[in-house]
């Protein structure tokens, strides 16, 4: 999740650029860049590392430039963080920052080259500042029309041309807002940047196009017609729209799953061929030859390594092992293994140490990050981003999500190559997968009632949260966040096992969540529950009749294959325990103890 802002007007351009660029640096940053415009030319300032270190740099060229200027944070999702890879990039007078991901950038870059186009970074970005300089001729609006006509995928754009007297800015699928001042506007990705200056914004909308001079905002919809601003005047202060209007980063956090989703599966689908693109630098030979996978990871990574060991044998044949990362024992390890570290940070010294060991039996290692450029990716021999953008919060949820998502991914790509999985039967799973962001979209929008439910079992001084198989890693994730962020015991179980030794735990009004969206088995453990005077809050999919005879209270979620629903369950449990930690005015983006990476043994 990258930043862009941009400014036009009387007042000094560098330094409101800057400002600007640091109110979005909770967005995650590992470069930054400026574009001023200064006489007839454009002045680029850019480089890896912190936002104030490039400011020294363009104060020590003598602040140059006046009236407009664009601007960049880079969180890195294509291309490592280097002085090269930052925005803006260049191409003839055409100067450009986006946020997003351009899906078909390989294809542009190659008809672009052919054309005569050098290209300068690794980034996906770069085709876009090429290809609005081939198309431009005077006329800014009209050359970056033309050239998103020709992109599939995702951007935030602003863009400046050194002979154009006009920023030009558009969106789909990425936040932009356009800040209203008096002869000056502004552009930034999120509300709060823009806060200083204005209060008075607009969010553009999808497939929109604005032009912006210092005395006037002028729109145009995805059909090129004009339309007025729809003005919006923000009475929040910075640190509520720091998140999103939301009460912590947790929940803005859970909200923003479905766009996270949308950019982890972004390119990498091929639902028609049934097959998934990743760049996994393991030829098709060595992939049928695999004999089993190792996963390594702590905490909730480790739930989704354990949510991969049902997956990976029956979608790609594989069996998988999978170890927490601080008992990891490598003598285990044998030959023709991939061995894949999951961590959201890619810093976990645990993990890091128990994929060093790894390295030492020669085997292959993947890793599973959402930080470009983390320790992890230079331990491992190739690295799948799951692109889910920062997470501040302390507790786990979107990259948790993503997580999932990748392992997907990751099991129908092993299994096409080893041809253990049809093209058709890929394609039923990536049909499906590809409605899951929408369906997630669904159970957000029922919160309130999953609130209400909540703080109806909130003064409860004991929870158990239970599954079977693929949501079995689900009920150990519950308890994990409801541990974490509400401070209440929780036990997480696979349903089969609480005849085992905790059922005797089990009391009068124990509340148990039944993570039941498939199966006949976990009924039967809601009924051993219920038998003992537990009240089960059960989570059930739309068209099951039965669930309603056996649980106190059924939230239901929307049908899916299993493996899906185990999203579902998740973003479930994700707001069932924030609203229980709400209610008990816990403080839930950064619980007791805890830190977001843990870089220690
Ligand atoms: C729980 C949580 C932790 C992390 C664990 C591993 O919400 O965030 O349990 O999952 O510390 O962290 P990563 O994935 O960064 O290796």
């Amino acid at each position: 999740m990258c930043g862009i802002v941009a400014y036009i007007g009387d007042g000094e351009v560098g330094s409101i650029l800057f400002d600007t660029l640091k109110r979005l640096e909770y967005r995650g940053y590992d470069s930054a860049g400026v574009a001023i415009k200064s006489g007839d030319e454009i002045v680029v300032v850019k480089a890896a590392g912190k936002i104030g270190n490039l400011e020294k740099v363009y104060r020590e060229m003598g602040s140059p430039g006046e009236s407009m200027g664009i601007g960049h944070t880079r969180w890195a999702t294509h291309g490592s963080p280097t002085d090269i890879n930052a925005h803006p990039h260049i191409s003839g007078e055409i100067a450009i920052v986006h946020n997003g991901i351009i899906e078909n950038y390989l294809e542009l870059r190659e008809s672009l080259t052919e054309k005569g186009f050098e290209f300068q970074s690794e980034t996906d970005s770069e085709v876009l500042a090429h290809l609005i300089n081939y198309f431009y001729q005077g006329d800014l609006i009209m050359a970056v029309t033309r050239a998103l006509d020709e992109v599939e995928g995702s951007y935030a754009i602003a863009v400046l041309a050194a002979s154009s007297p006009y920023i030009i800015c558009a969106r789909k699928d990425s936040p932009l807002v356009i800040g209203l001042g008096k002869l000056a506007n502004y552009l930034a990705s999120d509300v709060p940047a823009l806060l200083p200056y204005t209060r008075d914004i607009v969010r553009l909308k999808d497939g929109e196009i604005a032009k912006l001079s210092k005395e006037t905002v002028e729109i145009k919809n995805r059909f090129g017609e004009l339309h007025p601003a729809d003005v919006e005047r923000i009475d929040w202060n910075i640190d509520a729209a720091e998140k999103g209007g939301y009460s912590h980063f947790m929940l803005k956090e859970i909200h923003e799953q479905p766009r996270a989703l949308r950019e982890t599966m972004a390119g990498r689908i091929s639902e028609f061929g049934g097959d998934v693109r990743l760049d996994l630098g393991i030829d098709d030979e060595e992939i049928r030859n695999l004999e089993r996978v190792s996963i390594i990871a702590c905490g909730t990574s480790y739930h989704a390594g354990l949510f991969a060991k049902y997956l990976l044998p029956i979608v790609s044949g594989l069996p998988v092992e999978v170890e927490l990362a601080s008992e990891f024992q490598h003598l285990q390890l044998r030959p023709r293994t991939l061995v894949v570290g999951i961590t959201q940070s890619g810093e976990t010294a645990d993990t890091l140490l128990a994929l060093k060991k790894a390295k030492m039996c020669n085997v292959r290692l993947l890793a599973i990050t959402n930080v470009v450029g983390s320790t992890v990716t230079n331990l491992v021999d190739s690295t799948i981003f799951t692109r889910c953008g920062p997470e501040i919060g302390v507790a786990a949820t979107k990259t948790f999500t993503s997580q999932l998502v990748t392992l997907i991914l990751l099991a129908i790509c092993l299994g096409r190559a080893r041809g253990f999985l049809t093209p058709e039967q890929g394609r039923k799973i990536l049909i499906e997968l590809s409605r899951l962001p929408a369906l997630v979209q669904k159970v957000l929008d029922r919160r309130d009632s999953i609130k209400e439910i909540a703080e109806l079992y909130a003064d409860s001084s004991c929870y158990f949260f239970i599954g079977r198989e693929f949501l079995y890693p689900i009920a150990l994730e519950g308890a994990l966040k409801m541990k974490e962020i509400a401070y209440i015991h929780s036990e997480g179980y696979a349903g089969g096992e609480l005849k085992h030794g905790p059922l005797a735990l089990i009391t009068d009004f124990t509340p148990v969540v039944a993570i039941a969206t498939f199966g006949r088995k976990i009924q039967s453990n809601i009924k051993e529950v219920r038998a003992r005077g537990a009240e089960v809050i059960a989570l059930a999919s739309e068209n099951d009749a039965d669930i309603d005879k056996i649980a106190n209270v059924v939230i239901r979620l929307p049908d899916t294959r299993p493996e899906l629903s185990a999203v579902l369950c998740t973003v479930v449990v994700q707001l069932f325990s924030y609203y229980v930690a709400h209610k008990l005015g816990q403080p839930i983006d950064k619980p007791r103890n805890l830190a977001k990476c843990v870089t220690v043994e």
